[in-house]
């Protein structure tokens, strides 16, 4: 019978057996004292991942449970006919291996039960998944044991997911009192919005605990070390596992594969799908998380794994370099039947440069690679700490576990690599870490081994007593509830949504070509500067013939005309947002030098975005200490509501720069407790605070943007407020939610030493050439009324905005 705390460690199983005891309390009194069996369904049983691993994880299951009164049902099922099914399954039944230290002729014995309770059938229409059920339910009875699981595995198609699920649904439940759990393999969506409709739609079948999402890099053994890792040395982890310590932490899974045979899957996803945004993703996590007091609850882990997502810095194009390993296309001409004009944008290789803006790990670079064809097949984390020893005595006196001057780091050896097994390295010059001994032993000495730098000797190093694959790890996992070492659907959702925007502005960049292997050399070697990633050596023209593609940007010069008599600033979007960032910055040091201090009123909106993510992360000389921050308008929203122009700021601005808070100037548009009162008198409020501290109420840079109607900052047309007149900041009424705005009327931002309106986007296109057209008329088009009464007008307009 199973124990017990298996129950209570899975809540929704419990009260499900909850309910079937009130139903029938006594009939169940006496079921309870059967014994019990869990079937396992196992769809996709003759296909690739199930022939090699699955059910090798399946007999490995049996072998762990079979001594503990639990009774087994293995169905492998799929589409083929019983006849061949059953003919494959045969055959990997017999090939199915015992843990080397198991006696042969024991081995054999188990094998062979595994082998009676193991068939093959074909699970295709409805009526299949009914007579399933109805076959389980009178071997459970005929055999006088008692149901308590069902366990679906789908080794299939994410495309197949739907229909299954629902006969699984519809059909193929266990009665009451015993649970299901069904078990999905990626891709779980091609980007959020995929990811989101996959979910919605599961989650219209199954519950959420029902769920168990695979990632297998969380079926690896030094990947489920690394919680226990850290909570096993929180003594001597608890000072160091922060950015005072960490010079910068690598996840890297280097392949020496490539995709051949798998290009049509391969073609649509891609590295950063395929295993940046799981696999690396759920690494970083592990790494990068707070830890929960009791890491042996699977819910705390869960739920501060998903507390590391919102503190990830979202990523720009040139937080990644991509590279493309030259054989690729040509693969994919022949896979998929493409014209020999046909080349691939897909990338096989990437580097990918994450920020985390919180406490612990603000500044410290995470940087995640991975690729195909590469020299080594290689996966590992490695956490590298700062040095800021200095040792007197020669190299030759140094001794590994004293000196402070030898590298100082931990490495989570997931696997391959010259030291060819999984493995937890800790610099002997750190601490003597703590392994659990029962599973953990030292690693023998290898003279001669090097490993990142340092002799294998240097290292206390540990590996598992006996190695296991991933997805034996897993399915251990899936019968015991440890749902944290699942995707959670809210885990899965958050990876997409830090990914997505990523992917999105790379869809079109022309990855690196590479030639694989050996021959790469150091031609993907990338390196950080100034927050971005870039190839730390120029592109070799005679290797990259590169695919016939659009112009780049870069082929394109920063082009100076004028707009509207003013001048006009106009490149492809990076380009002028590093202007305008430029110019921002060359401004605010003028000022400073001149003044002491550097007014600069910022609008909200999405275009800034960008450039408050450039000034963030790309302009260190800028004299933050001496800025002070205003805002040009303001939604009539809490100031802590994503809608907020002021949390805009906040979050791709102010979290990164060292703007001293008194130099922060938020519109009062939340004032006791209520939203733009005229009452409380916000925008009087504002004013003083300007002209108390803004000399002449001139600020030295307004950043305007020009909506799709012509508004500017929350100036309306057809709305005469602040238009005209002595007021310097205006309560205005928006066309679109949130209808209530403060803003900064048209006569104050005409005092401006500087304006620069940012207008981006092929939407704006329309406006742009009408405003180029009109006259002086505010109340029609308030972006006409922009006219400095003696600063400057600066106009910056992307390509697309501004061409079309
Ligand atoms: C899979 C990817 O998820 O992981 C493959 O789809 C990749 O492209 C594989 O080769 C790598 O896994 P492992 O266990 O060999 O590191």
């Amino acid at each position: 019978m199973l124990a017990e705390p298996h129950f209570k460690r899975c809540p929704g199983i419990w009260k499900m057996l909850m309910a079937a005891v009130c139903v029938a309390l006594l009939s169940s009194l006496q079921a309870q004292d059967l014994p019990g069996q869990v079937s396992i369904i196992l769809l996709g049983a003759t296909g690739d991942l199930a022939r090699k691993y699955l059910w090798q994880g399946l007999f490995h299951l049996y072998l762990e449970e079979v001594g503990k009164g639990h009774h087994f049902r293995f169905h492998g099922t799929a589409l083929t006919s019983t006849e061949q099914g059953q003919e494959v399954i045969a055959k990997v039944l017999e090939s199915l291996s015992c843990p080397r230290d198991m006696a042969p002729g024991h081995c054999a014995e188990l094998k062979a039960q595994f082998q009676q309770l193991s068939e093959y059938r074909q699970l295709k229409t409805p009526k299949d998944y009914l007579a399933l059920s109805k076959d389980i339910e009178a071997q459970v009875e005929h055999e006088g044991l008692r149901e308590i699981g069902r366990i679906f595995y789908l080794s299939v198609p994410p495309f197949a997911y739907v229909d299954i699920a629902r006969n699984i649904n519809s059909s193929c439940r266990p009665g009451p009192g015993a649970w299901l759990r069904v078990v999905l393999e990626k891709p779980f969506g091609h980007d959020l919005h995929s990811a989101q409709q996959l979910a919605a739609e599961l989650g219209s079948f199954f519950r959420e605990e029902e769920m168990y999402r695979v990632d297998h890099y969380l079926g690896k053994q030094v990947v489920a070390q690394i919680l226990p890792f850290r909570d096993q040395n929180r003594a001597a982890l608890d000072g160091l596992w922060n950015r005072h310590h960490v010079e910068r932490v690598e996840v890297v899974m280097k392949e020496t594969l490539d995709a051949e045979g798998r290009t049509s899957f391969y073609e649509e996803y891609g590295v950063i799908r395929d295993v940046l945004q799981n696999h690396l993703t759920e690494v970083l996590t592990l790494v990068a998380m707070e830890l929960p007091v009791n890491i042996s609850s699977p819910e705390a882990v869960l739920q501060h794994k998903l507390q590391a997502f919102p503190v990830l810095r979202g990523l720009q194009r040139h937080s990644a370099v991509l590279g493309q390993y030259q054989a690729y296309s040509g693969q994919v001409r022949r896979e998929l039947q493409k014209p020999d004009s046909f080349h691939s944008l897909t990338p096989t290789f990437a580097g990918i440069l994450v920020h985390i803006d919180n406490l612990r790990w603000e500044g410290v670079p995470f940087i995640l690679m991975s690729g195909k064809v590469l020299d080594e097949r290689v996966s590992y984390v490695r956490i590298l700490f700062k040095n800021q020893a200095f040792c007197v005595q020669s190299e030759k006196h140094w001794v590994a576990a004293q000196s402070r001057c030898l590298p100082r780091q931990i490495i989570f050896h997931i696997g391959h690599g010259e030291l060819g097994s999984p493995a937890v390295l800790v610099s002997r010059n750190l601490f003597r870490p703590a392994l659990p001994s029962a599973g953990w032993k030292e690693v023998e000495g290898r003279p001669g081994l090097r490993l990142f730098g340092l002799p294998l000797s240097d290292y206390y190093a540990y590996s598992p007593v006996r190695e296991q694959d991933a997805y034996s790890q897993l399915i251990s996992h899936i019968f015991h509830c440890r749902k944290d070492s699942f995707v959670t659907t809210e885990n899965l959702l958050a990876s997409w949504a830090f990914w997505t925007p990523l992917l999105d502005s790379l869809a079109h960049e022309v990855p690196r070509l590479y030639p694989g292997g050996a021959e790469n050399g150091q031609l993907l070697d990338f390196e950080l500067s100034g927050g971005h990633l870039s190839f730390s050596q120029p592109l070799p023209e005679q290797l990259v013939p590169g695919p016939d593609s659009a112009p780049l940007p870069s082929d394109f010069q920063v082009l100076r005309a004028k707009y509207r008599e003013s001048p006009l600033i106009s490149a492809w979007p990076e380009e002028l947002i590093a202007r305008l960032a430029g110019d921002i910055e060359a401004a605010a040091v003028r000022a400073v030098r001149r003044f002491g201090e550097f007014h600069l009123a910022l609008s909200g909106g999405s275009s800034p975005v960008a450039l408050f993510q450039q000034l963030a992360t790309g302009h260190y000389s800028f004299p933050w200490a001496h800025t002070h921050l205003w805002l040009v308008d303001e939604r009539c929203v809490p100031l802590w509501d994503p809608e907020s122009n002021f949390q805009g700021l906040q979050t791709h601005l102010l979290q990164h720069v060292r703007v001293p808070h008194y130099n922060v100037h938020p519109m009062p548009v939340h004032r006791r407790q209520r939203l733009c009162a005229e009452e409380d008198q916000g925008t009087q409020a504002y004013a003083e605070e300007i002209s108390a501290l803004v000399t002449n109420s001139s600020f030295d840079l307004v950043l305007l943007g020009m909506g799709a109607d012509g508004h500017t900052a929350s100036l309306f047309p057809q709305s005469p407020t602040g238009l005209d007149g002595e007021q310097l900041v205006v309560l205005t009424t928006s066309p679109s939610s949130p209808h209530r705005r403060m803003s900064l009327s048209l006569p104050l931002i005409n005092r401006a030493r500087k304006v620069a309106v940012l207008v981006m986007g092929r939407m704006k296109r329309e406006i742009a050439m009408l405003v180029s057209r009109v006259g002086h008329e505010p109340k029609k088009w308030p972006i006409s009324g922009v006219l400095p009464d003696s600063g400057q007008l600066v106009w910056y307009m992307d390509y697309d905005a501004f061409l079309g």
